[in-house]
């Protein structure tokens, strides 16, 4: 068994926990082994804030700094707040090194609702392949099968939080819905999604909303992309980010779907594409607080050194995770394979029963060190650790140390 650096009294003492009754088992333990006590550290996280979304704010953010320009109480149609939302999507379109032919807009009701104004406006036209391995990707399944009902459909998936689907196995001649990164249980698709036939018949829907900013897109591969603020850039919920590539807007244009539209999913008129959306002419009334707040946040990620550096962040803070599990015996990745585990939700399994679990968490919480890092309803107990670009490495090093003394507390 790995023996932490830091311990300083050690006792022998049977494992008690009944293998039924541990959330999750999987690295060989012996009957009898070395039990470290580890002492409680004396350093906290800066910031306790960890959640998978909202997530954290930028480093040094304050609300008198971040939102003093805000043209708060006037028309997002005026001159200034047109040149706002025209300056956010061309921030984000330099930031994520978007191709000049796409086309970028902000749209209502979050990553969700720009996920489903694409499967509404877009579906039906041929097949369709959903490739899901968590919650928000089965999600996007239920929609299309229950919901738009689509009849030449194809569900992709696993049996298991943890896995990553056959995506080799996604017709290219389909359509394809799919999820960057899986937000609850920290798997993701490799890079560079070879997986992808660059000439492709169908198009690619990527749900990319806990991925984007911190990992690397392969903007070729993909034909529609969403995410919304509240994620790795630790923005406001509320808004959506849509990406359409020229395929998408061929779509849009040459197909309509057999379904009304609400007026809040409609990106055409007349059968063409509302130009005026990709420059910033919502579709209805944003917050422009929250605007500015998205700003502010764009502003963040050129000033630390554009994209990047913001892969390089969450990557060194899976890195300090990947250090924590490799020294402790009783915490594993939900993720099964290192090619595909997430950099941003990392999602972590315990070697103790669920109530501990959550007795940890609430400890954690208690002495003010971690907020929200429990793992989501649907996945299997653990915990679940935001190391998006807004973390910073040495909060998640502090917490790692608090995660292992607050184990020793509840193994008990
Ligand atoms: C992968 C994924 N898709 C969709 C959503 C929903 O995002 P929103 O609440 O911004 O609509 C989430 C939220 O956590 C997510 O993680």
């Amino acid at each position: 068994m790995a023996i932490p650096a830091f311990t300083s009294t050690f006792v022998t003492r049977r494992t008690r926990t009944p293998l039924a009754q541990r959330a999750h088992v999987s690295k060989r333990r012996p009957l009898t082994t070395m039990v470290a006590t580890a002492p409680k550290p004396l350093v906290k996280p800066a910031s306790p804030c960890f959640s998978s979304g909202p997530c954290k704010k930028r480093p040094g953010y304050t609300l008198a700094e971040a939102l003093g320009d805000a043209p708060l109480g006037r028309s997002h149609r005026s001159k200034l707040g047109k040149a706002k939302l025209a300056e956010a999507i061309r921030r984000t379109k330099e930031i994520l090194q978007i191709p000049a032919d796409y086309r970028v807009a902000i749209v209502p009701a979050s990553d969700t609702g720009a996920v489903e104004m694409c499967m509404w406006s877009m579906l039906g036209e041929r097949p369709v392949d959903i490739v899901h391995w968590e919650s928000f990707g089965k999600g996007w399944y239920t929609d299309a099968k229950t919901h738009l009902q689509l009849e030449d459909l194809r569900e992709i998936t696993v049996d298991e939080y943890g896995l990553l689907p056959a995506l080799e196995t996604v017709n290219s001649s389909h359509d394809v819905v799919f999820t960057w990164n899986g937000t609850t249980s920290g798997v993701r698709v490799p890079d560079g999604a070879d997986w992808i036939k660059d000439d492709r018949e169908g198009l690619t829907i990527c749900d990319a909303t806990s991925g984007v900013f911190a990992m690397r897109i392969p903007w070729p591969k993909i034909d529609v992309l969403t995410y919304s603020w509240q994620k790795v850039l630790g923005g406001e919920g509320g808004h959506g980010m849509l990406v359409l590539s020229p395929r998408a807007v061929a779509r849009l244009e040459s197909y309509t779907a057999p379904r009304p539209l609400p007026k809040v999913f409609r990106m055409t008129k007349k059968g063409k594409i509302d130009e005026a959306l990709f420059e910033g002419n919502v579709i209805n009334t944003v917050s422009m607080m929250c605007v500015e707040d998205y700003l502010d946040a764009l502003k963040w990620c050129e000033a630390v050194g554009g994209l990047d550096a913001l892969v390089k962040r969450s990557q060194d803070n899976l890195a300090a995770m990947e250090e924590f599990v490799a020294r402790n015996d009783w915490v594993s990745f939900l993720a099964k394979e290192k090619r595909y585990r997430s950099s941003t939700s990392v999602c972590l399994t315990l070697d103790l029963p669920k109530e501990s679990v959550k007795a940890l968490q609430g400890m954690l919480e208690g002495e003010g060190v971690a907020f929200d890092i429990g793992s989501y309803r649907d996945a299997p107990p653990g915990l679940r650790i935001w190391c998006g670009a807004t973390v910073e490495k040495e909060d998640i090093t502090a917490l790692c140390k608090w995660i292992e003394w607050g184990y020793e507390q509840v193994k008990e």
